[in-house]
């Protein structure tokens, strides 16, 4: 049973039977590697930031990671049976309190706080999902957002394009291609605000919006490239020159949050797929109404600061980002005063992998079916393993034919990033795997 008190970097809470928040992720909410100097996602927060002005946008960066179901759903406009309010994929303290799943919960209030004309917010985040080398249950968020007030910069109409068309002209152009096939807004699938919102103020924001958000997006795929081109330089083959010369592509596509409309998502064409790198949109008026400050509106984007860290330095495994190894962090000081010092990762010796298979039947042998969460399964093995861990996989899953009997295999890559594991150590860590996911789960090993 949970313990009655959890102290989460440096506030105690009261715990229910909601709380299902491992002892690893209560540990990690201290750790602000967003803030740690010479640190690579402090570094890709600066990088982006860079890109900002900052007269224009202030910056939020130490936000206690415990936010309220209000703050992280109900004042976003997310309906009560939204799947992100499950236990299954949110780390909950209590009923009413949880580790925030995105940088999002803080716009009311940052928006009430007077926002005007702009924020730049950063902050650990925190979701349960998958083990593999791309998921850590905390990573990181920044959420931006600019706005513009009816009462202090319309014209004599009440309309702010004029005044959005005007800051729209002061941005640089990038010249980069952009692919953006979709009209401003969709009546249907994709609709402006109506009435609060004319048309050409959607649209004025959404190029502003635009613009800005690849500005920032191809500066840091420049500093990406540079990096790489730097490593090839000094060891590459012809072919690799000619892979980190490729040209910049981004696109456009459409996409739905219950906190903006219309919305997007910008994605960019890396090492030959397209990837997602942020969501963005018009913020919906009622956030901006219940903040207090009706009279402006806004766009906001969120942006993960690990995903874009990982090809920023060529890091292949995001286990690496909570690493103290000197081995890992002596390769990034002196970044954060002069990001033009930026390298590639050189990774450390790889140690070797050892895979072992777990198998158990769901219902824990009192013959009544049971069911279990993946995520349930993923965060047992991490709680037991930590950062031992590198990937986990469901291989199999199985009906026996007469009995009905349903059990799962799971595959588990042990890995240390830091020295080989022995055999008495692999086997001690998968033994306390399987010992917790009967104790913890309820199942029956086979
Ligand atoms: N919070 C969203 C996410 O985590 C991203 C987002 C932020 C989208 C702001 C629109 C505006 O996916």
């Amino acid at each position: 049973s949970p313990p009655p008190v959890v102290e989460i970097d440096g506030r105690s809470y009261s715990t229910d039977t909601w709380f299902n928040t491992p002892t690893n992720v209560l540990a990690a909410a201290s750790r602000r590697l967003h803030l740690q100097e010479d640190h690579p996602i402090a570094i890709t927060r600066q990088i982006i930031e860079s890109r900002f002005p900052s007269a224009e946008f202030r910056s939020v960066n130490s936000l206690h990671p415990v936010v309220t179901t209000f703050q992280n759903f109900d004042s976003l406009g997310f309906p009560p049976d939204h799947p992100g309010r499950a236990r299954s994929d949110t780390y909950y303290v209590n009923k009413d309190t949880l580790l925030r799943t995105h940088t999002s919960a803080h716009e009311l209030e940052t928006f009430r706080a007077n926002a005007s004309p702009g924020f730049l917010l950063s902050a650990d985040v925190y979701r349960r999902d998958e083990v593999d080398r791309t998921h850590y249950p905390v990573f990181h968020q920044m959420e931006g957002a600019r706005v513009w007030d009816r009462r202090t910069q319309a014209d004599e109409k009440g309309d702010l394009t004029a005044t959005i068309l005007r800051d729209l002209a002061a941005l640089p152009e990038h010249g980069v291609a952009v692919e953006d096939p979709n009209p401003p807004f969709h009546d249907g699938t994709n609709p402006r605000q109506v009435p609060q919102h004319a048309a050409s103020e959607v649209e004025a924001m959404g190029r502003h919006l635009k613009r800005s958000l690849e500005l920032m997006v191809v500066e840091v795929f420049s500093r990406a490239k540079k990096a790489k081109q730097l490593a090839v330089a000094a060891v590459g083959t012809e072919a690799e020159t000619v892979a980190a010369d490729e040209p910049l592509r981004m696109r456009w596509v459409e996409a739905f949050f219950p906190f903006t409309s219309p919305s997007w998502e910008l994605e960019v064409l890396y090492e030959g797929d397209w990837l997602e790198v942020l969501g963005c949109g018009i913020t919906k008026q009622p956030i901006l109404d219940a903040a207090g400050v009706p009279s402006q509106m806004a766009w906001a984007f969120g942006i993960g600061l690990d995903r874009i860290a990982m090809l920023l330095f060529k890091i292949t495994d995001i286990r690496l980002f909570w690493s103290t190894d000197e081995r890992f962090l002596s390769q990034f000081r002196g970044v954060s005063a002069d990001l033009d010092k930026l390298r590639l990762f050189v990774p450390f010796s790889k140690y070797p992998a050892c895979y072992k298979d777990v198998s158990f039947w769901l219902d824990g042998g009192d013959g009544v079916a049971g069911t279990v969460h993946n995520n349930d399964v993923m965060e047992v093995i991490r709680s037991v393993a930590g950062d031992t861990v590198e990937d986990v996989q469901l291989t199999d899953t199985f009906t026996h034919p007469k009995t009905g009997r349903q059990s799962l295999c799971y595959r588990i890559n042990y890995r240390s990033l830091e020295k080989t594991l022995t055999n008495a150590v692999t086997n001690r860590l998968h033994s306390d795997v399987k010992d917790m996911l009967v104790r913890r789960l309820g199942v029956e090993i086979r």
